[in-house]
């Protein structure tokens, strides 16, 4: 182990470092780990595809005719057994909650404050959601804009609590983790989003300069009195949902090895840790945009509660995110069911719903062998991007479900934070991310985003109407990456764009 790397680990706390320090993928043998090697080696030739590429999402991959449904087919290497679930979980996430108390008794529960009806409101027909300042047409039910309340993180004690509730920011006293425009009846909504954007120039060469959109947030109508001065507000919009089991099979030895890399480019990726709610002990964080959550069960879970007031096994308080302050909220009635068990989403429904979510598949590639998607290819390597959205992985022999394991895929992420400079930063901290740092998001389907929802936007607020956009945002770690992009001719721009349409 390089010395400075383990002082970075110590400085870290990383926990997870004795695993680091055992010989790297104890689930691969020698031979088996040469290949791994061999195979997820960067490329160095870009005349022509290289092996297995279109199949970005390993044997799961799906290859359908593109239309709006392509990010909702399962995993091709999906068992029957496996299918008949996945099946029952879509149910579950395009399903409609009610409030309580209602005739149809297994749905309802809704509330009593919620973000949206149904999972699939938000990460629409298993894409990403819209911007309401974007996308009008916005289901008028639904926001897929989370906007996360947080007071900064200074106090040891505060801190320790947080660890203790397994919860990683701190809340608002009266209204608690998210912000939620919608209420049953009877029960005031606790307000309205406004957002508005400001233009900002940015040059390129040889082209007209382009135009990002800055958004500032403004809630309005509270309906709980005032929030506390020091809240800040982290907005988050729904993300796509293909591919995410075999993020989760991702062996956290290559997502650390990528921290701990020793590289010189001014790129520096940070695991986030999360408490094991199994062990007590830190586990890898890899989902949301911060990293914070360790699995899609508990992201989930999470949702079901924070988004929809739904309580579930891992999260039994059948109000939701109503805090302690907002009585009325928590005398409303609530809809778990004795005969179905203690919770809203009792364990067996939620198991299904996140066979769904571990399952959909990521879909082929387009053009792989084109000429103009290879150059950009080349691009993206030469800027760097490859610094941070790391092309390969051969997943774990021994991860939880069979059609995850052991598969070459392609999702372009290391899973890791970094520092995207102060015109992406939130400044509100979760877990280990600070305010300015951005789990790398995958790319893996990212050329097909606008096919499933044509009103989509990209980066964490979704303030990125088009991938250029989305480039030049980029700064911090990732600024020398967004030079170069400025500084291409526009024939080399649309080349790289091409590349990552053609994912
Ligand atoms: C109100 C909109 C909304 C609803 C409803 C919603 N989500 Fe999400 N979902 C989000 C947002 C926003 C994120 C990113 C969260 C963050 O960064 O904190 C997310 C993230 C996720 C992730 C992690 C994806 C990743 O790449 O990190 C999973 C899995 C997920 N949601 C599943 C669900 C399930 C299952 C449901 C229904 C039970 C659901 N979501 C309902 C908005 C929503
Ligand atoms: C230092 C790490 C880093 C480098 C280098 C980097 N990115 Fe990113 N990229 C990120 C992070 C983190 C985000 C999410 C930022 C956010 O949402 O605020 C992101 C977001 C994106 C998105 C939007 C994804 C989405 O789902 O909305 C695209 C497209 C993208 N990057 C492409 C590129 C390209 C092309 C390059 C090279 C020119 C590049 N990135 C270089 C870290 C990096």
């Amino acid at each position: 182990m390089h010395p400075s790397a383990f002082l970075a680990c110590l400085l870290a706390a990383c926990a997870g470092w004795a695993a680091a320090a055992e010989p790297p993928r104890a689930d691969l043998s020698d031979e088996d780990r040469s290949r791994v090697r061999r195979v997820t080696a960067p490329a160095t030739q870009f005349e022509r595809a290289e092996s297995f590429e279109a199949m970005q999402g390993g044997a799961g991959t799906v290859r359908k005719l593109i239309n709006p449904d392509i990010f909702s087919h399962p995993a091709a290497n999906l068992d029957f057994a496996g299918r008949q679930d996945f099946m029952v979980g879509n149910g579950l996430f395009r399903k409609d909650w009610v409030s309580s108390p209602s005739s149809t008794q297994a749905s309802d529960g809704l509330g009593p404050l919620f973000n949206a009806r149904s999972c699939q409101a938000c990460h629409v027909k298993d894409g990403r959601g819209s911007v309401p300042g974007f996308d009008p047409l916005q289901q008028a039910d639904a926001v897929a804009l989370l906007l996360r309340l947080s007071l900064p993180d200074t106090a040891q004690e505060a801190r320790e609590r947080l660890k203790n509730a397994g919860r990683r920011m701190i809340p608002d006293p009266v209204y608690g983790h998210q912000f939620q425009p919608f209420a049953v009846a009877g029960l005031p909504a606790e307000g309205e989003i406004r957002i508005s954007y400001r233009e900002i120039p940015v040059d390129l060469n040889g082209e007209a300069p382009a135009s990002l959109m800055a958004p500032s947030y403004e809630l309005g109508k509270l309906g709980y009195g005032p929030m506390h001065p020091d809240v800040r507000i982290s907005p988050r919009l729904a993300p796509p949902m293909p591919g995410l089991g075999l993020l989760e099979a991702i062996h956290p030895d290559d997502i650390l090895a990528n921290a701990a890399a020793e590289r010189g480019d001014g790129i520096s990726g940070r695991p986030n840790w999360a408490v094991d709610p199994g062990t007590g002990g830190r586990i890898l964080g890899r989902f949301n945009w911060k990293a914070a959550e360790p699995s899609v069960a508990r992201q989930s879970a999470k949702a079901f509660s924070g988004d929809m007031g739904l309580s579930s096994p891992l999260f039994p308080d059948h109000y939701g995110d109503c805090t302690p302050l907002q009585q009325a909220c928590r005398a409303m009635p609530h809809g778990a069911q004795p005969h179905l068990g203690e919770h809203e989403v009792p364990g067996r429904l939620m198991d299904l719903v996140a066979i769904y979510a571990l399952n959909l598949a990521v879909p082929q590639r387009r053009e792989v062998d084109d000429a103009r998607v290879l150059a950009g290819k080349k691009l993206f390597y030469e800027a760097n991007c490859i610094g941070c959205h790391v092309p390969k992985y051969v997943t774990r022999r021994d991860a939880d479900r069979p059609e995850h394991r052991f598969q070459l895929i392609w999702p372009y992420t290391d899973l890791l934070l970094h520092d995207m400079g102060p015109g992406l930063a939130d400044g509100v901290e979760e877990g280990e991310a600070s305010g300015r740092e951005w789990r790398t998001p995958p790319l893996w389907g990212i050329g097909l985003t606008k096919v499933v929802n044509p009103a989509a936007t990209w980066l964490h607020d979704g303030r990125a109407r088009s991938l250029l956009e989305a480039i030049l945002w980029h700064g911090g770690e990732a600024q020398a990456a967004r030079d170069r992009v400025r500084a291409m001719t526009p024939a080399q721009r649309a080349d790289l764009i091409r590349f990552l349409e053609s994912l």
